[in-house]
C-alpha cells in the first residue's frame, strides 16, 4: 500500500514538475478537485482525444460527431432522471467532520481485500516460477477464494441496498464491517443520506426573472436531444452513432486521487441508436470494440478489465466497466452501458415532441434503443502518464526516469539539441526544426550537457533527440536516438521526418484494433 502511494506521488509530482497538469488557481491556494493543464498536458489531452475522435468518427462511416452546449433547458434534466435520481450516499463521521460516498467507504474496504489477493499471487508466483498457473491458482487456493467470496458477498449486498435505496442497510454493512474513519479512526457514523451531484446556476440578469440552470453532469444529453436532428439533417440510418467531448460537472462527495475523480472533467461519449431488441448483441460489440482501442495503445492487456455492475443506472438495463489498473488499484475508466430507450421516451413525454425512427425495411416507426460508450478523458490521461512513468535501473548502476507516452500521444515528438552553442550548430539545429513543425510538435534545446538534456527529454517523453554534431555540418547527418531503447543512429537528415513519422503515425497506431 505505502509502495503504491508513494508511486502515485511521484506521478502527481512529475506531472507538475514536467508542465502536465497543475492545481487549479494555485497562488490562491488551488480549489478542491479542479486541476489545469499546462503546455505538455494540454497537448497529451488533445492526442488522446483526437485518437478517440479518429476512432469513432472518422474510421466509422454511420458514426457522426456534435458538439452541443452545456447549458441545457433544465427540463432536460427532470427527463434524464438526474435531479430525482443522480444521487451519491453520503455518511459523514461525526468526530472527524469528514464526509465520505458510504458506497466508496466499502469499496475501499474491498480493495483491502483485493490487495491481499494480490499478496497471496505475487508471493506463488515466485513460489512456482515458469510453472505458475495464474487462473488455476486464483480458482483454486482456498486462501484466495475465501477472500474473493468475501469480496463478491460485501458488494452484492452493497449494490442490492443502492438499487433497493436501503440506506438504512449501507450503514448497518459499514458498522458489520467495522469500518472505521481514515482520518478519526472512528466508527462514530451519521445515517447515509443521498445528495445530488449537479450544480446549479442561473440564466438572466434580473432576481425574479432569472431562470435555474444545471451544468451538465454527462455530455450524453445533448446527444439524445439532438437525436432526430441529426437523423434527418445526416439522412442517417440505424444503427447510427452520435459522438461528442466535452466538458461535464459533478459536485463530486469525494473529489481525490488527482485527476481521477473531479468537480469539472471531460468526458467523450458516444451514444449508438439501435433497433430494440438488438440491444445485446450490440452491447457486446461496442465492448470488444472500446477494448481494441484500449489495447491498441499497448500500455499492456494485464491492466484493463471487465467488470459488470451489479447496480445499474437509473436509465440501463446492462452496464460494464472497463477497469484500469491505476497507481491505487483497478478503477473505472470507461463506461459502456445499454440504456434502452429510456432517454428519447423520456424525453418524447415531457417535450410532447416525437423522437422517432421510422425504419424502412421494417416498414415502421419507433424509438430507438441506445447503447452508449462513456469514457472520461482526464481518466485516460491518468491511465495514460501513470502507465507510462518508469523508473529505470541502467547497466552503469544509475537510474533514468522516463515518461515511456505511447509516441503517437507524446506531446512534443522530438527535440532537436545541437552538441554545443556555437559553430552554426544552433542554425542548423533550427533550421531542421522549422522544417519539421510542419508535421510535428518539436522542441529546440540547448542548454546542459548533452547527456544532461536527453534525461530531461526521457522525462518529458519525448520519443525522439536529435542531436547536431560537427559532422552534421560537413554531410548532413545527424544522431537520432530513441527514447525508450536509447539507441542512437547516424541517419541522413533528409531521413528523419520518415524516421518519426513511422513511429507517430496514427494511422499505424489506429489499425491495430482490428
Ligand atoms: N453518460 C454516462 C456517464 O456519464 P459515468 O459512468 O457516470 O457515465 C462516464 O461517467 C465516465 O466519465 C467514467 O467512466 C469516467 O471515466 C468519467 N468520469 C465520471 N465522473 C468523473 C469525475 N468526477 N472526474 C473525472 N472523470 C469522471
Amino acid at each position: 500500500m505505502v509502495k503504491q502511494e508513494d508511486d502515485f506521488k511521484k506521478v502527481i509530482s512529475h506531472a507538475k514538475e514536467y508542465g502536465y497538469v497543475f492545481q487549479s488557481s494555485e497562488i490562491y491556494d488551488g480549489l478542491s478537485a479542479v486541476y489545469d493543464y499546462a503546455q505538455n498536458g494540454a497537448e497529451l489531452k488533445k492526442n488522446i482525444r483526437e485518437y478517440w475522435w479518429k476512432a469513432m468518427v472518422q474510421l466509422n462511416d454511420n458514426i457522426v460527431g456534435l458538439d452541443s452546449a452545456i447549458f441545457m433547458h433544465p427540463t432536460v434534466w427532470k427527463a434524464s432522471g438526474h435531479v430525482d435520481a443522480f444521487n451519491d450516499p453520503l455518511i459523514d463521521n461525526k468526530d472527524s467532520k469528514k464526509r465520505y460516498r458510504a458506497d466508496v467507504l466499502v469499496e475501499d474496504y474491498t480493495a483491502k481485500i483485493e490487495a491481499k489477493i494480490d499478496k497471496e499471487v505475487t508471493k506463488a508466483e515466485k513460489r512456482f516460477g515458469n510453472a505458475f498457473d495464474k487462473k488455476q491458482f486464483l480458482e483454486t487456493n482456498p486462501r484466495v477464494v475465501g477472500y474473493q467470496e468475501q469480496i463478491n458477498t460485501i458488494l452484492k449486498r452493497l449494490g442490492k441496498s443502492l438499487e433497493n435505496e436501503d440506506l438504512v442497510d449501507v450503514k448497518n454493512l459499514i458498522e458489520e464491517l467495522e469500518i472505521a474513519c481514515p482520518l478519526s479512526g472512528s466508527r462514530n457514523w451519521t445515517d447515509v443520506k443521498q445528495f445530488n451531484l449537479m450544480f446549479g446556476t442561473k440564466l438572466g440578469a434580473s432576481a425574479d426573472s432569472a431562470m435555474d440552470l444545471y451544468l451538465r453532469p454527462e455530455t450524453a444529453q445533448g446527444i439524445f436531444v439532438n437525436f432526430l436532428n441529426v437523423q434527418k439533417t445526416g439522412r442517417m440510418k440505424i444503427p447510427f452513432g452520435i459522438a461528442q467531448v466535452g466538458k461535464a460537472f459533478r459536485n463530486e462527495i469525494v473529489a481525490r486521487q488527482f485527476i481521477f475523480r473531479q468537480r469539472e472533467f471531460e468526458q467523450m461519449e458516444m451514444q449508438f441508436f439501435i433497433r430494440p431488441g438488438s440491444q445485446k448483441e450490440w452491447y457486446e460489440t461496442w465492448k470488444e470494440k472500446r477494448m481494441a482501442w484500449h489495447l491498441s495503445l499497448g500500455l499492456g492487456a494485464e491492466n484493463y478489465r471487465f467488470h459488470d455492475h451489479e447496480k445499474l443506472a437509473h436509465y440501463a438495463d446492462a452496464a460494464a466497466d472497463i477497469e484500469f489498473k491505476f497507481p491505487f488499484g483497478f478503477k473505472e475508466l470507461e463506461g459502456i452501458h445499454s440504456r434502452t430507450d429510456f432517454d428519447l421516451g423520456s424525453h418524447e413525454k415531457f417535450s410532447g415532441k416525437k423522437l422517432q425512427y421510422f425504419d424502412p425495411e421494417l416498414n415502421e416507426s419507433y424509438v430507438p434503443y441506445v447503447v452508449e460508450t462513456s469514457i472520461g478523458l482526464d481518466r485516460m490521461f491518468l491511465a495514460v502518464f501513470s502507465n507510462s512513468l518508469v523508473e529505470e535501473e541502467l547497466d552503469n548502476n544509475t537510474t533514468r526516469t522516463v515518461l515511456k507516452l505511447p509516441a503517437v500521444l507524446a506531446p512534443m515528438k522530438a527535440a532537436v539539441l545541437p552538441l554545443v552553442k556555437k559553430d552554426g550548430l544552433p542554425e542548423l539545429a533550427q533550421e531542421i526544426i522549422d522544417d519539421l513543425k510542419w508535421d510535428f510538435n518539436v522542441v529546440y534545446d540547448e542548454k546542459d550537457a548533452v547527456g544532461r538534456r536527453y534525461r530531461r527529454q526521457d522525462a518529458n517523453g519525448t520519443p525522439f533527440c536529435i542531436t547536431v554534431d560537427h559532422q552534421s555540418l560537413e554531410d548532413k547527418t545527424v544522431t537520432i536516438r530513441h527514447r525508450d531503447t536509447m539507441e542512437q543512429q547516424r541517419v541522413a537528415i533528409a531521413d528523419v521526418k520518415a524516421i518519426i513519422h513511422k513511429e507517430v503515425d496514427m494511422k499505424s497506431w489506429l489499425q491495430r484494433m482490428a
